[in-house]
């Protein structure tokens, strides 16, 4: 009884515990007998709702067709099991539950016992699962990428994707159940044994370029990626494995084209929409002194402005570039020491691929050195002007005294000082005597009279030679200074000999009341201005009307058109020494052809300046480094006509003319400016136009690079009687060059 009690009590314990729904049913009724707590809080009904019902009577169960034939099935059978039924709670909520009944005898009693097991939440994950599952396939199927799965213990290869099959040209038998390193694509790679034991070890394996073999031998650069996983309790290695051979091109390509831009001589910046920085090249940091690191970030209008242009004139920059166009032209920037840049700069929107400007990429240049060219251009252009008309004055004037006070104008206004004298040696009593002044605060100075040898003016003539002071306020026991400078206020003082026929005529003396830092080319300036005062002097003092010697006037112009010459060959960029080459050439064949002496110091003069009416081209046109287009022809076309404007008024100049107005006619006709034929063009021009096309040909241009001694020559000789002068060319053939 005790036994029997113990094991009631058990049962009891094990069915009001039990995570499972129990019923008892009597075998013959079909009748509830019992229900445990389980079912009742799986299902929601109570207790009295399940006992002494016909298990069909629950509404739990009223839905389930099968469930009367199943109660018959059961008696007979005496085991029946639904491994998926849905039950309905009493709240109405299904519940899937796994269904087993067995038969079992309680005593002289047959019992059945239902065991009743909510699978709702295995099914729902079950489900998930398979998800997941299809998912993941879709994934491994579509990857763009190459994927196998190994074996983490084997190594073995469990699966591999159609894309890698499709990438490497193995079949997919050629990858199943083959460790990695027996794969032909991967056996080649020395690493990938040792790979695979570093991938066991780390987990986490990674390789930026690796290069694969395809099956047809071709290699390809791949990204590899290993990563383990566990699958349940089986661990995976999963390697992803990217074709870069785009990427590789493309980096190449981009690595490429920034290194062709780092290489290159303009500084180029390229910024985005707003202006701010994002990459510079060397010459940029050449340029301004600002590194890639302080560049980068930053915007031109705080880093480089300079305020040397107005508001208005960044404005008109930025209207023009956001409005989609091209901006051109100077600017002055500052650099990161402060000094200040002149450049010329190009400006051009970049427009990504819905043609909105994104960036903007500008091209700068450091023009100073032209600006320089340009300016000296200039200046040579007004020393010549002046010369001229100095040399007008002399032979005009033969009133000493107006002669030379026009000289002093000439003198302070070219060499930009504020007072300067010219003293003259009498020959009698070995005195410098007051000639003209300009610029002086007192008259002292017309009361001078210096000793040779002393003071400087004294010094100057007696040795020779300049004497430059440029700073007299460290002289201050001068005795020039003491009687006839004082109260002047000069800071510097130069004092140059006037001489002529190895005679020392006088003194020219110049002052400027701040310190001056003069360049070569002032002095020399200087000194043909003292030249030609001798010349003056000389006239007048001898009283002699005599024609000026040639060969010292020539001196003096000399000097000035070589340097002016060089000047032009430094902005058109032309290969050096072209206008040296053709000078010479062409006074050889000037010589050859019978011109006089002083005709050949014009043709000299006439063939270095023979391209100066280029000055009045623009850069643009004239570097251009292709061919020109009908419009850049017509500016080119007029650089004879300019050189004649502006060296007509100079008038020692004017038999040198005929080269640079007439270089470019043609023999027979079709030439410019004028078109003339034949002999009506001047003979040095026909000389000159034989040699210039000849050194044009051998040397490069910004628009084609040099031509072949052979070719050169075979044009030459074809053009004769066309372009050229035929004579000319027999000449020129016979020289050696
Ligand atoms: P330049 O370069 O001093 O050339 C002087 C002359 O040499 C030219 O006069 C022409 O007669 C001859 N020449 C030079 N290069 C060639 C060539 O490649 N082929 C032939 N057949 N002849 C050549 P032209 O033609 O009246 O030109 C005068 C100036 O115009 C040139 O002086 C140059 O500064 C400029 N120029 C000519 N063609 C071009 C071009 O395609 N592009 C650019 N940017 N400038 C050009
Ligand atoms: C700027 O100058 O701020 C932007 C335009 C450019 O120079 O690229
Ligand atoms: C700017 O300051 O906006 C332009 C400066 C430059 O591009 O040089
Ligand atoms: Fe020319
Ligand atoms: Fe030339």
């Amino acid at each position: 009884m005790q036994i029997l009690k113990d094991s009631e009590l058990r049962y009891r314990r094990l069915f009001e515990a039990a995570q499972d729904g129990i019923l008892i049913l009597d075998a013959e009724t079909g009748m509830i007998e019992d229900v445990n707590p389980y079912l009742i809080n799986m299902l929601g009904y109570s207790y009295a709702e399940f006992i002494k019902k016909k298990i069909w009577e629950l509404r739990s169960f009223q839905d389930i067709e099968a469930s009367q034939d199943a109660f018959k099935i059961l008696q007979e059978n005496e085991y029946i099991r639904y491994e998926d039924l849905p039950l309905k709670a009493k709240d109405g909520r299904l519940v899937q539950v796994e269904f087993i009944s067995n038969v079992y005898w309680a005593g002289d009693e047959k019992v059945i016992q239902c065991n009743i097991r909510n699978i709702t939440e295995r099914r729902r994950s079950e489900s998930a699962l398979q998800v997941s599952e299809a998912r993941y396939r879709r994934l491994f199927e579509a990857a763009q990428d190459g994927i196998l799965i190994l074996d983490a213990k084997t190594g073995m290869i469990e699966d591999v994707n159609p894309y890698l099959i499709n990438m490497l040209g193995y079949s997919r038998e050629e990858f199943i159940k083959k460790k990695l390193w027996e794969v032909g694509a991967f056996r080649d790679i020395e690493a990938s044994k040792d790979a695979f034991e570093a991938l066991q070890a780390n987990e986490y394996i990674r390789y930026d370029d690796l290069p694969l073999k395809a099956k047809d031998g071709r290699l390809i650069p791949v990204e590899f990626v290993s990563n383990v996983y566990f699958e349940g309790d089986e661990k995976v290695i999963q390697c992803n494995i990217r074709d870069i051979t785009a990427r590789k091109h493309a980096e190449e390509s981009i690595h490429l084209q920034s290194t062709a831009l780092n290489a290159a001589a303009s500084a180029i910046m390229i910024t985005d929409r707003d202006g701010t920085i994002e990459w510079i090249n060397l010459a940029f940091t050449t340029l301004t002194g600002y590194t890639s690191e302080e560049a980068v970030g930053r915007n031109p209008r705080d880093l480089i402005r300079s305020g040397k242009q107005d508001q208005a004139y960044y404005k008109q920059l930025w209207d023009t570039i956001l409005a989609g166009e091209v901006w051109h032209s100077e600017l002055i920037n500052r650099r990161k020491d402060g000094s200040l840049s002149i450049e010329e700069e190009t400006i051009t929107p970049l427009k990504n691929a819905s043609g909105k400007i994104s960036h903007f990429i500008a091209f700068k240049q450091d023009i100073a050195e032209r600006k320089q060219a340009e300016a000296r251009i200039q200046r040579q252009l007004e020393h010549l002007t002046a010369l001229s008309a100095i040399d007008r004055v002399i032979a005009a004037n033969f009133d000493l005294k107006l002669s030379l006070s026009e000289i002093l104008a000439h003198v302070t206004k070219e060499l930009g000082v504020d007072a300067a004298d010219i003293l003259i040696l009498n020959p009698d009593s070995n005195m410098l005597e007051y000639g003209s002044a300009l610029g002086f605060r007192t008259k002292a100075v017309r009361k001078a009279e210096v000793r040779l040898g002393e003071s400087y003016a004294g010094r100057v003539a007696l040795e020779r030679q300049l004497v430059q002071i440029p700073d007299l306020r460290n002289e201050p026991e001068n005795p020039l200074l003491t009687s006839h400078l004082a109260g002047e206020g000069f800071a510097c003082y130069y004092g140059v000999p006037l001489i002529t026929k190895g005679q020392v005529k006088g003194v020219l003396e110049v002052f400027n009341r701040i310190a001056l830092a003069p360049d070569g080319e002032w002095l020399d300036f200087l000194d043909t201005l003292a030249g030609q005062t001798a010349i003056a002097l000389e006239n007048s003092t001898l009283f002699e009307s005599l024609q000026r010697s040639n060969v010292e006037l020539s001196l003096a112009y000399d000097a000035t058109i070589e340097g002016w010459s060089r000047a032009l060959d430094l902005r058109d960029k032309e290969t050096e020494g072209h206008t040296q080459r053709v000078t010479a050439m062409t006074v050889k064949l000037a010589r050859a052809f019978g011109f006089s002496k002083a005709e050949l110091v014009q043709v000299r003069w006439g063939a270095l300046l023979h391209d100066i009416g280029k000055m009045g081209v623009p850069d643009g046109i004239l570097l251009k480094p292709g061919p020109l287009t009908e419009e850049e022809w017509v500016v080119m076309k007029n650089h004879p006509t300019f050189a004649y404007e502006m060296l007509s008024p100079i008038r020692y100049l004017r038999l040198a003319l005929d080269i640079p107005n007439s270089h470019h006619e043609k023999w027979d006709g079709s030439g410019y400016p004028h078109g003339l034929k034949g002999t009506q063009i001047p003979l040095v021009a026909r000389i000159f136009a034989v040699v210039d096309v000849w050194d044009a040909l051998s040397s490069d241009r910004p628009y084609r690079s040099a031509w072949a001694e052979e070719k050169v020559r075979e044009h030459i000789l074809a053009s004769s009687g066309t372009h050229f002068d035929p004579q000319v060319v027999d000449l020129f053939m016979q020289i050696p060059k």
